[in-house]
């Protein structure tokens, strides 16, 4: 597993993962072009140190499959925290690759200064709240009806991570069937 910069070409590959029904049930997504998305992607940063508010956003890697895309948002230069976001494409779910991606997320966010990483989970996204735990995320209480998602108010637990509770991303995936997906 790897993480790299993301590039205008991966929109469709992202548009695709967007789609997808779990996706759309527990993440507050706007309805997107390809050709928006792209935009989107140009303006993302890979620099983690970047605490401009910019959107940070990784593209995840098994091989050479684009496999998910982690990434950090509403970051705040004078608190120094900001909250994570994964999403991983259905064939390669349950592989432990968001766990992985994540935790080398993380190591990157606490070496550039970060103090605290949090994460907006919507209740019932079980897999989710499974990464967020099985990292190291506590969760730490739940915002009423604070997301609108299609149209639907959703409560959103939020986990949280402190720079001195982290303890590194020593954690191998599984490996990666030989029928690779992509
Ligand atoms: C959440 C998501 C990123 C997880 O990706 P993934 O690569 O499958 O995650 P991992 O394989 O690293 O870990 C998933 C864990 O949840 C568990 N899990 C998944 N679905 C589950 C379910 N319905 N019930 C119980 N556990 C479940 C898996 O068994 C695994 O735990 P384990 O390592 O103890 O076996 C992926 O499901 C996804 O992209 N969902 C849609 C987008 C989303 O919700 N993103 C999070 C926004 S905060």
């Amino acid at each position: 597993m790897e993480l790299m910069p993301v590039k205008p070409e991966d929109a469709g590959k992202w548009a695709e993962m967007r789609r997808d029904r779990e996706a759309k049930r527990f993440m507050p997504m706007v309805d997107a072009s390809v050709e928006e998305l792209a935009r989107r992607l140009q303006e993302c940063t890979a620099d983690t140190t970047d605490m401009s508010g910019k959107e940070i956003l990784l593209s995840v890697h098994a091989g050479d499959c684009l496999v998910g895309f982690v990434g950090a948002r509403n970051a705040s230069r004078q608190m120094r925290y900001a909250e994570i976001s994964y999403l991983i494409d259905v064939p390669w779910r349950g592989k432990g690759i968001a766990q992985a991606a994540v935790r080398c997320l993380i190591d990157k966010l606490f070496a550039s200064g970060y103090r605290r990483l949090f994460a907006t989970i919507s209740v019932g996204n079980v897999a989710s709240i499974r990464v967020a735990t099985k990292v190291g995320f506590v969760h730490e209480g739940t915002l009423r009806q604070h997301h609108l998602i299609e149209g639907r108010p959703v409560d959103q637990e939020i986990h949280g991570l402190l720079d001195r509770e982290w303890t590194g991303s020593a954690y191998a995936p599984k490996p990666a069937p030989d029928d690779s997906p992509c």
